[in-house]
């Protein structure tokens, strides 16, 4: 017992030092996650309903920007629109945020694999993904996502194991510009690319092993 705490002291040093990229607080950003976002995210961000994405692992800084964006400033629509996570957000302080998206950076990402057999579209899906397509002009998702899904922070989130379904509708409405809080970058990617390149790179990012 008093070995378990020990380890937990020493994982949580090591999250709140200046060189880790989060400067929130763990310990209560977990109180925050454990009450108020648990039901759709899980107790550690490894979400079960593919419509709520996985939080476990994603960099603090990418979580945080998001946090701000869904909350409205005055009578501004947020940059981000979710009736949902506006909600959500309404009651956090910028502190709270940060507590909670450091919360997140540090939980293990889980690989969930892909049940889809389609091996075509997750082939497809590989080499859009690496490649992008030369004949349409869509660049590589590796160029800012890496070539392990694992982003680079602070501006590029992890892709990796991502559920299928959540990622597919987000390139569907940064593709609509409905959802608007990527400064026009994911939009420039996603101008030609067909409904069946979304639904194939959603379905191989499923497939990437989380690390
Ligand atoms: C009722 C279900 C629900 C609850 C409760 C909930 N979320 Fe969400 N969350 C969602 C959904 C759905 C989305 C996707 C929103 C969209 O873009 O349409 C989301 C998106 C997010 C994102 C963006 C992730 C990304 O990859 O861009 C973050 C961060 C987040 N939620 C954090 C939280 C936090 C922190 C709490 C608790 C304070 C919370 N959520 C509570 C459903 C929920
Ligand atoms: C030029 C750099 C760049 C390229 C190339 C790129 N992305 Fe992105 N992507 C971004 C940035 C920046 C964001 C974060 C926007 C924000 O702050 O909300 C993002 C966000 C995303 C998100 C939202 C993640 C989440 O958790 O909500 C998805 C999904 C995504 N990209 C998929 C892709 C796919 C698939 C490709 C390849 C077809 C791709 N991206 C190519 C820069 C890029």
């Amino acid at each position: 017992m008093m070995k378990n705490s020990m380890v937990v002291a020493a994982v949580f040093a090591l999250v709140s030092s200046p060189s880790a990229l989060a400067t929130g607080d763990v310990g209560k950003g977990q109180e925050i996650a454990a009450g108020a976002c648990a039901g759709c995210h899980n107790p550690d961000g490894n979400s079960i309903i593919p419509i709520n994405p996985n939080l476990a692992g994603q960099h603090a800084e990418y979580l945080v920007k998001q946090l701000m964006d869904f909350k409205a400033g005055g009578d501004q629509t947020p940059n981000r629109n979710s009736p949902v996570m506006a909600a959500m957000v309404a009651p956090l302080t910028q502190e709270d945020m940060e507590n909670v998206a450091a919360f997140y950076a540090a939980q293990t990402p889980v690989s969930t694999g892909n049940a889809n057999n389609n091996e075509d579209m997750l082939e497809k899906g590989e080499i859009l993904y690496h490649g992008g397509n030369i004949d349409n002009g869509v660049p590589a998702c590796a160029s800012c996502h890496g070539p392990t899904g694992t982003g680079i922070p602070p501006h590029y989130p992890v892709l990796a194991g991502q559920h299928a379904e959540y990622t597919y509708t987000q390139l569907d409405l940064f593709n609509k510009r409905k959802r608007t809080n990527d400064d026009g970058v994911m939009q420039k990617v996603l101008t030609r690319m067909s409904g069946a390149e979304k639904r194939a790179v959603s379905e191989y990012i499923q497939s990437m092993e989380t690390r």
